[in-house]
């Protein structure tokens, strides 16, 4: 399918179905995908991780209250099918020598890069968000979960005519209060944006506070996101709305 006839705008945050708008996509049209999708994740078995992400996610000890967003509830298998799905459409809808970057966590790291490349891109490597000293709670008679990971993968060969060298671990800490539970670092972001030249198209299908999306439009790229929950929809379009294009 090539669908160019009502594809969907650039430069804009579609509160819909991520699967919905990327299977409206055109082939051959993004250059970046950034994301960070729901991990469905939080718990060592099912039951626990069909739980809401505000009791999965969230420190007992933090008394900050966050929206709540659905869609983070699915089993191992059906995860893993449903990154498959989208990761799909991403892949069709993938410039040659694309760049996807995909946040996830520990336990869903071997679902996510099997789902990554079983969509077709190829698997380069993983870096690291290092939460930093106090980022994450000390664990009794283990490691504390101080970092989360990005798996960094192509459409075919690593373009090399844009020069950029990005570190393997990020440590940064997160300003409080978040804008979104689940929020990940405005540095990081900007760096991580920076693969891809000014001008180029950086997509988000699981934009939630829009942090990637706004590193994108300051770096002066074209970008388009989705965002399902009502609440983080419009507070990343707020964001989105004060952001200068900073390379444009
Ligand atoms: C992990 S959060 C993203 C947080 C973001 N990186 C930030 O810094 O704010 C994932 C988001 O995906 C949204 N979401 C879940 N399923 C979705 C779907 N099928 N289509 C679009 N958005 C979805 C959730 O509402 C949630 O806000």
């Amino acid at each position: 399918m090539n669908p160019t006839a009502n594809a969907p705008a650039l430069d804009c945050l579609y509160r819909k179905n991520a699967l919905d708008v990327l299977r409206a996509m055109p082939d051959q049209s993004v250059d970046l995908f950034f994301t960070d999708p729901p991990y469905s994740s939080g718990g060592l078995h099912s039951a626990t991780r069909a739980q809401a992400p505000g009791q999965k996610y969230i420190r007992g000890d933090i008394k900050m209250a966050y929206p709540e967003f659905a869609h983070d509830n699915k089993d191992q298998r059906s995860w893993t099918f449903w990154c498959m799905s989208w990761l799909g459409e991403a892949y069709r809808v993938a410039k040659d020598g694309a760049h996807l970057v995909c946040f996830i966590d520990w336990r869903q790291l071997p679902s996510l890069t099997d789902a990554i490349q079983g969509a077709g891109f190829i698997w380069r490597s993983i870096a690291v968000w290092d939460k930093a000293a106090g980022g994450a709670r000390p664990r009794l008679g283990g490691f504390s979960q101080q970092a989360e990971f990005m798996v960094w993968a192509t459409k075919g060969s690593v373009p090399t005519g844009h020069k950029v060298h990005l570190p393997g671990v990020f440590s940064e800490r997160l300003p409080r209060p978040k804008r979104h539970m689940t929020e990940k670092p405005m540095g990081l972001a900007r760096q991580v944006v920076s693969l891809v030249p000014p001008g180029s198209v950086v997509c988000d299908p699981f934009a939630g506070s829009g942090t990637f999306l706004v590193a994108a439009k300051e770096a002066g790229h074209r970008w388009i996101g989705c965002e399902l929950e009502a609440s983080y929809h419009e507070a990343a379009n707020e964001r989105l709305a004060t952001t200068v294009a900073l390379a444009a």
